[in-house]
């Protein structure tokens, strides 16, 4: 029976490796009151308020009032003095943490806070023992909520390839709030994004190896499908056949050939707003060869655009949200072979354009001509915005602090930029033009590449949004993070969820 089990067990291990998104492991409860048996708990406290608690003894309040001044605590944010063994409180330690002034504590201070908080607590909270936290000196309801979005934005953990993981059990918090129904109404809308930013950064720390294209589509549309998403998955038959080779060729020297994935939320009758990912599930370059060991590492990191647009549909299908919007994810795998792309080769991408592929590196522009190309052609959007670890020039140019943007509508640009404030993932613009000639060829309609290389991937890309409004984002070194920090952990942050959740909102506003 004994090795029956175990048999089970390994066969469930196989199967997890590509079918599961990382579950949640925190569970938030917003109450009106305290519980008493914390074994950690957490006072918030914002500038210009005094550290205080209705039901404190005198003796408490005397010991953290001195502990507070010991600290020089203002309750600057995320300033945090810790309190063992606080005199009359069953705890067995106490945080009181910094908020700072109303005016800049927002969402993104919100999120960093709890981020912060989560950091420093240990990881003893369990069910019996949960980390209480004292909001009721903070009266926003979506301010609060925001701080325990921090909190489970900065728990997500990659463990499956380990062979011992961290235990996983479920850690509660238990809230003490003013508004409770409230800020459980807006932690469900931050669950949501929680959720898609933590796909995102499922797809992204996949191996290559695993996360090839077919394994990504299988894994997403079982995922998405609870949601009220509509799938549809396009297999490398189908999208040779409908035309696409520019995707088609990019992945043709792998096992593993090309799919697309297109995801749509209807949740208006309005246009569709577009969102087309890049999903290159590893790129070793192809016949242009990644020839150095740092700049192979990592690259399946590749699909982080597509990872993007898919968490943030999911994000505003868990929402509910009123917009529609498609996603749509061009998957390759871009390896060598004797079937694979060579330089100089011509590929005819499904709008009919002969694109001379002179650098097979400069992968993501074909697969994603593609992507824009069914987006358009099959959903009629109202605005197309692609995302894209596009280029090292983009890298070259403004680092990973900000991506890339390139768009001729003003308005879809404020509403990006404003998005990008919002969520703290910011966007600066770059160019489209004049850069006359830059993507020309003398062999075929046009080349893949030029220069300025990042521009050059952008004017690209126009070519296939046509008369469509359209903004390209190009996140190359934003997709991961070396160390945790803030909202992030390690390794994939799912960098452009929130950016691109926040944005279809704002655009899906804006009068047609
Ligand atoms: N995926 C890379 C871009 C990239 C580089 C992302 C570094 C993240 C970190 C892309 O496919 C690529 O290889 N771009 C080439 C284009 C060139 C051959 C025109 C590049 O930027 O070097
Ligand atoms: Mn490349
Ligand atoms: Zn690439």
């Amino acid at each position: 029976m004994k090795w029956l089990k175990s048999l089970a067990l390994m066969s469930a291990m196989v199967i997890s490796v590509v079918a599961q998104a990382s579950p949640a492991a925190i569970k938030h409860q917003f109450t009106a009151q305290t519980k008493a048996d914390a074994k950690v708990s957490v006072l918030l406290v914002g500038a210009n308020q005094t550290a205080q608690v209705t039901g404190w003894s005198a003796d408490t309040q005397a010991m953290v009032s001195a502990a507070l001044a010991a600290k020089d605590f203002t309750g600057a944010p995320q300033q945090i003095v810790e309190i063992l063994a606080p005199v009359g409180l069953a705890s067995e330690r106490l945080l009181v943490a910094g908020v700072g002034d109303s005016e800049s504590f927002n969402r993104v201070a919100a999120e960093k806070l709890g981020a912060a908080l989560w950091s420093y607590l240990p990881e003893t909270a369990d069910a019996k023992h949960a980390v209480s936290v004292d909001a009721r000196l903070l009266n926003n309801a979506n301010l609060v909520a925001a701080i325990a979005h921090g909190m489970d934005l900065r728990d997500y953990r990659f463990d499956r390839y380990k062979s011992d993981p961290a235990k996983t059990e479920v850690r509660h918090v238990q809230w003490a709030v003013n508004q409770a129904p409230s800020v459980a109404d807006h932690y469900a809308d931050y669950a949501a994004i929680a959720g898609g930013v933590f796909m995102a950064r499922d797809i992204i720390n996949l191996p290559g190896g695993d996360g090839y294209p077919q394994a990504i589509a299988e894994m997403v549309e079982k995922a998405v499908k609870p949601l009220g998403i509509k799938v549809t998955v396009l297999n490398p038959r189908q999208v040779e056949r409908a035309g696409m080779g520019a995707l088609y060729g990019v992945s043709k020297g792998s096992e593993h050939k090309a799919y697309l994935l297109a995801l749509q939320w209807q949740g208006s009758k309005d246009a569709p707003i577009a969102l087309v990912g890049k999903g290159n599930t590893f790129d070793t370059g192809g016949y242009n060869l990644k020839t150095s060991s740092a700049s192979i590492l990592r690259m399946q990191t590749d699909k982080a655009g597509g990872g993007a647009v898919i968490g943030a549909v999911m994000a505003l299908a868990g929402q509910k949200a009123p917009v529609n919007v498609v996603a749509v994810v061009p998957l390759s795998h871009n390896l060598i072979s004797g079937s694979a792309l060579l330089p100089g080769d011509v590929v005819t991408a499904g709008d009919g354009t002969r694109i001379e592929v002179a650098n097979t590196d400069a992968e993501g522009r074909l697969i994603l001509a593609d992507g824009i190309w069914y987006a358009r052609d099959k959903f009629k959007p109202r605005v197309i915005a692609d995302i894209a670890t596009l280029t090292g020039s983009k890298v070259g140019a403004l680092g990973t602090a900000y991506s890339a943007v390139f768009t001729e509508q003003d308005d879809v640009l404020r509403s990006m930029q404003q998005a990008g404030e919002a969520t703290a993932e910011l966007v600066w613009q770059l160019p489209l033009g004049p850069y006359p000639g830059i993507i020309k060829s003398n062999l075929a309609d046009i080349a893949n590449v030029g220069s300025p290389g990042a521009q050059a991937g952008a004017v690209f890309l126009q070519h296939f949004a046509k008369d469509t409004p359209f903004i390209h984002i190009d996140m190359a070194g934003n997709a991961y993070s070396t160390s945790a920090n803030g909202i992030h952990p390690a390794g994939g942050n799912g960098y452009g969820v929130r950016l691109l959740t926040e944005w279809v909102k704002i655009y899906a506003d804006i009068a047609e």
